[in-house]
């Protein structure tokens, strides 16, 4: 039986999936749990053609991934950031006393939160693939060029949901930012917008948790929401929100 060469990816399309988009913008979860298994390049090429799809001004296309999987520099740059990580979280973990109060109680989600934050710390250095989503500067920073690479941030995440993968954003770079920038060569006017960790989930993706629809839709009165702002059936919420000193 001859074995078949696989096409190259360049004569592949893009996979399908059988997750709906709606069904898929519900319940794409912040997954910090992964088997010890690498992404495919076929996989890792679907998910980056899918964030590179993303809007952003004037087309200018102003993101770049720098996408880390195997190979020293790889593996250097996940230690940098897991150093950087277990630091901070540390800090937080001591701050925010998530060992006290209902942090006491092993089947609080207090204390869950705090296992989860713990071993993905700790594992951050051997997370299947890193990814650092960089912003080209081509003028003084503004408060809106943000949104010309979320979108493709979340696009990416969605479409690893879509191929049975996942992810999660954080900021645990920006201690390490320079050294980051010196052993990838990244020039030093190109902005680091967050860290983003890929990998096959060791838990499952499900419906988000967040505030009621009438908390967040507002009409043409700030704070009353529209009549139809409700949310469909099986909704699940969350009391996280703004510090209590913020406007709502
Ligand atoms: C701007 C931003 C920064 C974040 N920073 C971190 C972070 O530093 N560490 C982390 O573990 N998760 C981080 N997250 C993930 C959020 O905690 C997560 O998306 C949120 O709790 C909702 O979780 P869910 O999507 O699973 O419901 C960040 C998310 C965003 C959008």
């Amino acid at each position: 039986m001859s074995q078949s060469t696989p096409q190259p990816l360049s004569q592949t399309p893009v996979a399908n999936t059988d997750v709906s988009l709606l069904e898929g913008l519900a319940s794409t979860r912040a997954i910090r749990r992964y088997l010890n298994e690498p992404i495919p390049e076929a996989v890792l090429r679907d998910i980056l053609f899918a964030a590179t799809r993303a809007p952003s001004g004037s087309n200018r296309q102003p993101f770049r991934f720098v996408v880390l999987s195997q190979g020293q520099r790889a593996a250097q740059a996940k230690a940098l950031i897991a150093d950087s990580a277990q630091q901070f979280w540390a800090e937080k973990r001591q701050n925010d006393q998530y060992d006290k109060g209902s942090g006491a109680d092993p089947d609080s989600p207090k204390s869950r939160m705090a296992r989860t934050m713990q071993h993905y710390v700790d594992e951050f250095a051997k997370v299947p693939c890193l990814v650092l989503p960089c912003l080209v500067r081509y003028r003084e920073p503004t408060p809106m060029e943000g949104a010309s690479i979320y979108p493709a941030v979340q696009n990416l995440l969605l479409a690893a949901r879509g191929l049975g993968y996942g992810g999660v954003i954080t900021g645990f770079h920006g201690p390490v930012e320079a050294e980051l920038k010196a052993l990838l060569d990244i020039p030093e006017d190109i902005f680091i917008t967050c860290t983003l960790t890929l990998g096959k989930p060791q838990g499952r993706h499900g419906p988000v948790r967040r505030r009621p629809l009438q908390e967040l839709v507002f009409g043409d009165t700030w704070g009353e929401a529209p009549a139809w702002a409700e949310d469909p059936p099986g909704t699940r919420y969350t009391k996280a929100g703004p510090p209590p000193t913020a406007r709502s």
